[in-house]
């Protein structure tokens, strides 16, 4: 059986050679769930930096989280099992049904959305966001819309948190993803209506930034 990673490697230069920058991905997953290859970002544990932030958001009562490119549903199975009212939300189709067939009965509404055309509804709807490793695996010409598009599904007075792998000012782009983040490039999410909480840290191995960003813009309420 092929390995996903190496897999990757050929089925994303023959996607962007031919246009498709997202194309990929559910190539990737249909092969792994067909056996030829490995079944790629195969995890049930949540990210580290997930199970650390999500202890400090307190009441998770009434708010709504969502997890973008989420995969195999590891990290929104967490988010729901912390209880926040979770969606989440794969351009790929066979990453959502494996996620669905996981977790028979999860509360996660598990969806099929595009971050570069996500439905009206989503715009600023969510109190907690959680963006892992996915804009960075789209190409750096794409990164302001996926950037914006992440920022904008969060609420006033939302949460987002954002981790990618770190690239250092003096390292060259990759030509292949994942695109790596300089640290004024993780900085970027905060272009958006959005304010850093705390400055970017970077740990690990591969070695990603943890960035949070809060969207200060509470609704007006009565005096
Ligand atoms: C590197 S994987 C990371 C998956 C998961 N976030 C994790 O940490 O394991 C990137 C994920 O983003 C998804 N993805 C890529 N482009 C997307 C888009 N435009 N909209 C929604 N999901 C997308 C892929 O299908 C894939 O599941």
């Amino acid at each position: 059986m092929k390995d996903w990673d190496a897999e990757s490697a050929v089925l994303a230069a023959r996607a962007l050679a031919e246009g498709r920058p997202t194309g990929w991905f559910e190539e990737l997953y249909a092969a792994g769930e067909r056996g030829e290859t490995t079944v790629p970002w195969n995890r049930t544990a949540p990210a580290p930096q997930l199970t650390d932030w999500v202890p400090t958001l307190g009441d998770p009562d009434g708010r709504r989280a969502v997890v973008v490119g989420c995969g195999l549903g590891g990290d929104a199975e967490f988010v729901a099992a912390a209880g926040f009212t979770t969606t989440a939300f794969d351009i790929a189709p066979t990453a959502v049904a494996t996620a669905r067939g996981r977790y028979p009965g999860s509360p996660v509404d598990y969806r099929v959305a595009d971050l570069l055309d996500l439905p009206d509804e989503w715009a600023r709807a969510f109190d907690v966001v959680v963006e892992i490793i996915n804009v960075q695996a789209l190409p750096v010409s794409l990164r302001p819309a996926a950037t914006a598009a992440v920022a904008a599904l969060v609420a006033p007075g939302g949460d987002l948190l954002v981790v990618e792998n770190v690239r250092g000012d003096g390292d060259p782009p990759s030509s292949r993803p994942p695109w790596a983040f300089t640290r004024a490039e993780i900085t970027a999410f905060a272009g958006h209506g959005l304010e850093p909480v705390s400055p970017a840290r970077s740990s690990g191995l591969p070695v990603r930034w943890t960035a949070v960003f809060r969207r200060k813009d509470r609704k007006p309420g009565p005096e």
